[in-house]
């Protein structure tokens, strides 16, 4: 009962399918049961008190149920290990203690892979703990699919109930069949494209579109970084221009500080250090995440061009979360600056309308933080926008004049208009020196 676990069951249970939550965390199975969603996503906890409330959904840590169910959705984490590889242990003991569960079961029961795997890993590992623990075989008691899932965070209730594709690896056509029958009945006549295809590469599918859409992003960012060069180019332009190429396409095109979140860094460490144990060197995989490490040292030299050296200097940082609308600081972006930042001496005080427990938890006292925007740019020597939250949006340019001991501003998240702040010392990622001309 993670976010995928979660969002995939409400979703289900709100479309009249009877669903289960099981989770070892007694505790999270009484929160969804009875209180809140443990995470926050806009529309589940709505979404998830309609079910409990209809008996829809209901919750529990007591793995025999899924015996007298026909599906289960495999939906545990797979964190990375040191070597970058997918550390498999959560899999195998949610594998291990639902093959028990089903031992005694007659008749069919499909088993299902959501979380994100390496190729190999449902017909390899998951398929081996389940048969041994069961003692029955897939293709005739069991059913095993690939089924990966594409929810972002922030939108991921709308991404489950409108998804642009679902992929289906397995097998044999009895389990896939299964599994399309559940689907027909979750999206009746709006079923998506539905990919049939092996286990392997349907996991394969899941990497390669997050490996798509980061190297996107360390595109652009490697677009910006030239165009800052250059008088009178902003990164926009051009994103604006060539996204209009329908080959091209105009999402995952915003420069930034560099990508964040559980998933995209995780996932390429993952597929790289797969890649390298079969003999092959993912060069652009490494340089996607080389670049988008050194991203975050692009945002200091912004800060440095405007201050010469940072030490000593109070620097607000605006923004932690990885993107806007969630506390989730994993691999955010404002971490790798901020620990930038703390090398070089500067004093940093930070907001985020949502991330600052996390963060405190993380940097514990590396850092202060204030209550509110206002209160983080009292004094400080220069701003710099991390998070494109709605409410950092909205600052105006003579809210840093008038908090701000020098209104210094790096904008490493494009999110105000340089015309509007030409009155103050403004950079932008991606933002060449202007030219004075107005086009
Ligand atoms: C990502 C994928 O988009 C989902 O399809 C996938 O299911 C999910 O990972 C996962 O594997 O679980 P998510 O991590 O929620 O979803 O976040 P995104 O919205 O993809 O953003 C990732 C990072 O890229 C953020 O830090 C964001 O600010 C950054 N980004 C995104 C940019 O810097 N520029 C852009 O144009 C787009």
């Amino acid at each position: 009962m993670g976010y995928v676990g979660l969002c995939t069951a409400a979703a289900f249970a709100s479309r009249g399918i009877r669903t289960i939550g099981i989770d070892i965390d007694e505790g999270r199975g009484e929160q969804i049961h009875r209180g809140k969603a443990p995470l926050h996503e806009p529309q589940l906890n709505t979404m998830r008190k309609n079910a409990v409330k209809k008996k829809l959904l209901d919750a529990t840590s007591e793995i025999s149920v899924a015996a007298n169910t026909n599906t289960t959705f495999l939906t545990v984490g797979t964190p990375s290990q040191p070597d970058g590889s997918i550390d498999l242990s959560h899999i195998k003991n949610a594998t291990e203690d639902l093959g028990n569960a089903l031992s005694d079961k007659s008749g069919y029961h499909l088993v299902v892979v959501k979380s994100t795997v390496v190729p190999g890993t449902t017909n390899g590992t998951v398929k081996r703990f389940l048969e041994q623990s069961s003692r029955k075989t897939i293709g005739s008691e069991l059913g095993l699919c690939s089924n990966p899932e594409f929810l972002k965070e922030g939108t991921a209730i709308d991404d489950a109930l409108h998804p642009d594709k679902i992929v289906i690896g397995s097998n044999d056509k009895r389990s896939a069949s299964e599994l399309t029958k559940l689907y027909r009945r979750f999206y009746g006549s709006k079923l998506p494209p539905v990919i049939m295809t092996s286990p392997e590469a349907a996991e394969l599918v899941k990497y390669a579109s997050n490996a798509f859409l980061a190297t996107k992003v360390s595109f652009i960012n490697t677009i910006a970084n030239i165009a800052e060069q250059i008088p009178g180019v902003d990164v926009g332009t051009i994103a604006e221009a060539i996204g209009l190429d329908p080959r091209i396409g105009p999402q995952f095109l915003k420069a930034g500080p560099g990508y964040g979140g559980s998933c995209f860094h995780k996932d390429f460490q993952a597929l790289i250090n797969y890649s390298q144990n079969k003999n092959y060197d993912p060069l652009l995989f490494r340089a996607t995440e080389e670049t988008n490490e050194q991203q975050a040292s692009r945002v200091v030299v912004l800060a440095e061009k405007l201050l010469g050296s940072l030490s000593s200097k109070r620097v607000a940082v605006l923004g932690l979360s990885f993107k806007k609308d969630t506390d989730d600081i994993r691999e955010a972006a404002s971490i790798r600056v901020i620990n930038h930042l703390k090398k070089k001496g500067a004093q940093v005080v930070a907001y985020d309308p949502m991330a600052i427990p996390n963060t405190k938890k993380k940097l514990l006292d590396q850092i202060d933080c204030a209550e509110n925007a206002h209160s983080a740019l009292k004094g400080a020597d220069c701003a710099i926008i991390m998070t494109e939250w709605n409410q950092i949006r909205k600052l105006k340019a003579k809210d840093f004049q008038a908090y701000m001991k020098n209104p210094n501003i790096v904008d490493a998240r494009r999110i105000y208009n340089p015309e509007e702040f030409s009155g103050l010392n403004y950079l932008s990622i991606g933002l060449g020196p202007s030219t004075g001309t107005k086009y």
